[in-house]
């Protein structure tokens, strides 16, 4: 569709809110633009205008004049999360609550633009909810370590575009990643390298805290993530008589030498990417006191309802113990006060703790094996998170030359991380689906940059898969294209260095 006159052109907003009305023209925004109201979260408004077009709206408590921004909060606009939005002669967000302003806040953000009569607000009239209440991305913080300041970033990024968790791989083969004054090795040891042999890194508690108190700022939950019973050869380095000596099978020693890589051996760091050797000693319950105290440790420095316990490509465990050890972590994690998560294999448990959230990770079109995995969560009275990988995984390829990423699970487009409906995935009733989460695998990201380039600009499909209903009018591919490369500009801005695919028309100013 092409829309050659740019009053019937979609407003440029992504993710595209539940109901928009394009209003006439822009409201100049000028030095005499104040911000009136509930201001908790006018710093994030003040910064992203100041950095986009250098006026800093001041806060004021008088009453709102023409041209101001009056935020409020009223639990009867909308939903929980949600927001109204009125832009005519001033700027009025009203959110249902404290989450609800902030979303609208970001969605006046992407109004923003410069045209001949300077800096302005595209007007409109705004009413807007989010479909699912999980909106999730997940960093590989094994693979490839981020430092503090840069898991803010993809923080702040995130939060842009309305996603309200951030997923927290904390433990894997490669490293251990969480300082756990209980089981200080952990981090003596097994935390110094990376996938590829690359520097590795981990956060102490202060930081951990300090991420968390930031993603809070954001209305972000952080879920953290200890990788059980498999993808836990790190363990091994610290403690060797918790994990079991390496399963060499021929998947992996095939996989590994098409890499170049070494095969992993007991007690020294991994820095490959094959999957699936290790596994913890599931029959001695000196295993059992190490999980309980790592997950109590992390329990205590997690605000969020959430502790995922992993159980994703266990294939050095047998499936019996496999069985009895996500029994009985997972009822573990609920001794805490917590509500587990897991990823969908530990669907298979036939005891999996009642009420546990299953992560599909899974294809689009799931073997029958995947689906009923996925669907037992529900039985048992939990949710389900989808992230199929063959649309959800941020760190596959675009395309087959695409320098970064794997193809593993098929090469991800733009469209094919758009077109999709997370409620036709797995056949469960829809109110059983939490939400939504794209995860970023990290073997080959080297660096912010290379994250950058995986994730935009098809964080920005799956933000829109999270946010809006597939009933709403403008959530359509061609009405995304549009609004995407309507948005360059922002990016811009905030330095984001998206992948500029050739699915996208992209705007310049
Ligand atoms: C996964 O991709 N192993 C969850």
């Amino acid at each position: 569709m092409v829309f050659p006159d740019p009053s019937h052109a979609p407003l440029p907003l992504v993710p595209t809110p539940a109901s928009a009305q394009r209003g006439e023209g822009r409201l100049p925004l000028t030095s005499m633009t104040r911000i009136v109201g509930e201001a908790t979260d006018a710093p994030v408004l003040i910064d992203a205008v100041a950095g986009r077009c250098g006026i800093r709206p001041e806060i004021t408590s008088d009453q709102p004049q023409p041209g101001d921004i009056a935020l409020r909060i009223d639990a009867g606009v909308a939903e929980t999360g949600g927001y109204t939005l009125s832009v005519a002669d001033g700027v009025e967000i009203v959110g249902a609550d404290d989450a609800g302003l902030f979303y609208g806040i970001h969605t006046l953000l992407q109004l923003l633009g410069e045209g001949e009569e300077g800096w302005g607000w595209q007007r409109a009239e705004i009413s807007d909810a989010p479909r699912f209440s999980y909106r999730g991305v997940m960093l590989d913080v094994v693979r490839r370590f981020y430092p503090v300041s840069e898991v803010k970033t993809v923080i702040d990024r995130a939060a842009a575009l309305k996603f309200n968790h951030l997923h927290l791989h904390l433990t894997d083969d490669q490293g251990w990643r969480l300082q756990i004054d209980s089981w200080p090795l952990l981090t003596e040891k097994a935390s110094t390298t990376s996938a590829g042999g690359d520097a590795g890194g981990f956060y102490t508690k202060d930081d951990y805290r300090e991420i968390v108190a930031h993603a809070a700022s954001r209305h972000i939950t952080i879920v953290p993530e200890i990788d059980l019973p498999g993808h836990t050869h790190a363990i091994g380095v610290a403690y060797p008589d918790l994990v079991e000596d390496p399963v060499i099978s021929d998947a992996l020693a095939q996989s590994q030498a098409e890499l170049g890589q070494d095969l992993p051996v007991a007690g020294v760091p991994f820095t490959g990417w094959g999957v699936g050797h290790s596994s913890v000693r599931i029959r001695q319950e000196r295993t059992y006191d190490f999980v309980r105290d790592v997950l109590t440790e992390l329990s205590e420095l997690t605000p969020g309802p959430y502790l995922h316990i992993g159980g994703d490509e266990s294939h050095g465990t047998s499936a019996e113990d496999f069985a009895y050890f996500v029994a009985r972590v997972s009822a573990m994690v609920q001794e805490l006060g917590k509500t587990p998560i897991a990823w969908h294999e530990a669907g298979a448990v036939k005891d999996i703790a009642a009420g546990t959230i299953g992560q599909f990770w899974g294809s689009l079109k799931p073997t029958d094996a995947h689906a009923a995995e996925a669907a037992h969560f529900v039985e048992r009275g939990g949710a389900l998170i989808l992230s199929p990988s063959d649309a959800a995984y941020l760190d596959m390829k675009y395309d087959a030359d695409f320098p970064l990423g794997l193809a593993w699970a098929g090469l991800v487009d733009l469209r094919r991380a758009y077109d999709w409906d997370a409620a036709e995935v797995i056949d469960v009733p829809t109110e059983a689906i939490a939400g939504v989460e794209a995860p970023l695998w990290a073997e080959t990201v080297r660096d912010l940059s290379d994250a950058e380039q995986l994730m935009y600009p098809r964080i920005a499909a799956i933000a829109e898969q999270a946010w809006t209903s597939p009933e709403t009018p403008e959530r359509t591919w061609e009405s995304f294209r549009a609004r995407l490369g309507a948005l360059a500009p922002l990016w811009q801005a905030d330095g984001i260095r998206f992948h500029p695919t050739a699915e996208i028309d992209w705007s310049t100013r």
